[in-house]
């Protein structure tokens, strides 16, 4: 579970079936995932891509336990069927095997990137101390070791979003579903972001999810999954490239 490295590059992660998710607009129903069916590897990026409003959140929210479907079942980690479980348990499945990267960050205001980190470790049950370390070390994996005391007043956009990367690597997640995470980013920040959860996959074997707009992330990814208008347009299979080009132009 926690700090696990057992898995293998190409073992399935998550596997979905048939989502259906209807919003109530007024007296009638809008249908956002018109029967997704969706799975993720270990060892992959695999980018969501799809206009705005075509469904890539409500999909997100849907495989991570965030927001029910109507329909459909989500098949993840050792879950034979998430939204079957009780609210505690889906809490409890987020806790152990899922991090979480937004484009707004989410960060505390109060507290230093170290602190940030550290609280989503003790959430786990992690010691203070050794939450502190382990702050520490991966803060400074991700470029932060001379900003650990500062607040997010005091960082950059790209600094707040390695921040936010930190937190959700620090647990050593097998699920990483990261919803825009470089768009609010220059070129190069938000080539830095990528690069993190390139390596997460590869080296860690997380499964990653990326939503993105940006057809230049395409060059990080396995598998790149095109949604439109709720249902899944296509779904090709790439090699990552050795050397991807700049972000920044
Ligand atoms: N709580 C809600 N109530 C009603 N409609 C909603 C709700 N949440 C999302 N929608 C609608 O569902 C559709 C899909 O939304 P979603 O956020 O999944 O799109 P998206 O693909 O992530 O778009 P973007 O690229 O703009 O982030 C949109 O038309 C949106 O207006
Ligand atoms: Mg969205």
């Amino acid at each position: 579970m926690n700090g696990d490295h057992s898995h293998k590059r190409g073992e399935s992660a998550l596997m979905a079936k048939g989502l259906v998710k209807r919003f109530k607009t007024g007296r009638t129903f809008i249908e956002v995932l018109k029967g997704v069916d969706f799975d993720a590897k270990h060892g992959d990026v695999t980018m969501v891509m799809g206009p705005s409003g075509s469904g890539k959140s409500t999909l997100v929210a849907a495989l991570s336990g965030l927001l029910r479907p109507e329909e459909g079942k989500v098949q993840a980690m050792d879950t034979p069927d998430l939204w079957k479980l009780s609210a505690g348990k889906i809490d409890k499945f987020r806790l152990d095997h899922c991090g979480f990267i937004f484009q707004g960050f989410n960060l505390f205001p109060a507290l230093t990137a170290k602190q940030q980190v550290m609280t989503a470790l003790k959430y786990q049950g992690v010691g203070p101390g050794e939450a502190g370390r382990r702050a520490q070390a991966v803060l400074e994996s991700v470029g932060l070791g001379p900003r650990v005391n500062q607040r997010p007043s005091e960082l950059s956009g790209g600094e707040k979003q390695r921040v936010a990367i930190a937190r959700a690597l620090a647990k050593n997640p097998n699920l990483i579903f990261a919803d825009e995470p470089t768009s609010a980013l220059d070129g190069k920040s938000g080539e830095v972001v990528i690069r993190l959860l390139r390596q997460a996959a590869t080296e860690r074997g997380a499964a990653v999810i990326c939503v993105t707009h940006d057809p230049r992330l395409e060059a990080y990814a396995d598998r790149v999954i095109h949604i439109e208008d709720g249902r899944i347009l296509d779904d090709v299979r790439r090699t990552p490239d050795a050397n991807p080009p700049p972000l920044s132009h």
